[in-house]
């Protein structure tokens, strides 16, 4: 083989390995990008758990507690009694923050009953102070002679009013959340969504 023939060998070697090569390459941003897509892109189970649900409160009895979940996290729905409402005017002095000042409910539930109808009571049941899921004690009495019925986290003792407002002197730093919602008639609401727009950190 002359040396000219020899050079021509070597370059069309040369081409079949670059192509080769940037074959593999390009098998290996594929292959690499696959999982990555499938990680960022958001699943069909995160999309659902991330919509808004309706919620029947149509059977709900006085004091009773309904606990759905929404985007992974407990929400109650409480029917508050006038007696239970009564109580929510006792107790400011010994609150945190009596008047929502703090951002934790949308504006509609910046009131003193923390919610749009003062009879029933929508809230994220999760501890502000480490997570905790607190327990309903309506119960006058239930956790100390003077309590007028509240909720209890017994992971290190917060306690909140039937308002979910913190009391001063526990761990817990903020009421509880309120989530945004809307009533779609007087026996359903839709929690995750309101009329504003309201979005839930
Ligand atoms: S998590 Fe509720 S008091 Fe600590």
């Amino acid at each position: 083989m002359s040396s000219k023939d020899e050079d021509v060998v070597d370059l069309k070697r040369r081409c079949f390995l670059l192509k080769a090569t940037t074959a593999v390459g390009g098998v290996g941003i594929a292959a690499a990008s696959v999982p990555f897509i499938s990680y960022w892109m958001p699943s069909a189970e995160a999309e659902a758990e991330a919509r808004p649900i309706k919620v029947d409160i149509s059977q709900l009895q006085p004091t009773q507690q309904l606990t759905v979940v929404w985007r992974g996290k407990p929400i109650w729905v409480i029917r508050r009694t006038q007696d239970m409402l009564d109580t929510l005017g006792k107790v400011t002095d010994e609150l945190r923050d009596p008047l929502s000042e703090d951002d934790q409910q949308p504006p509609y539930a910046k009131n003193e009953y923390r919610s749009i109808k003062p009879e029933f009571f929508i809230a994220v049941g999760i501890c502000t102070h480490l997570g905790c899921i607190p327990n309903y004690r309506p119960d006058k009495g239930g956790i100390s002679p003077d309590w007028l019925g509240g909720f209890y986290c017994p992971c290190h003792g917060s306690k909140y009013d039937l308002a979910g407002r913190v009391y001063k002197n526990v761990p817990a730093p903020k009421n509880l959340i309120i989530p945004p919602y809307m009533y779609l008639s007087d026996n359903e609401i839709e929690i995750g969504t309101d009329k504003e727009g309201t979005e839930l950190e």
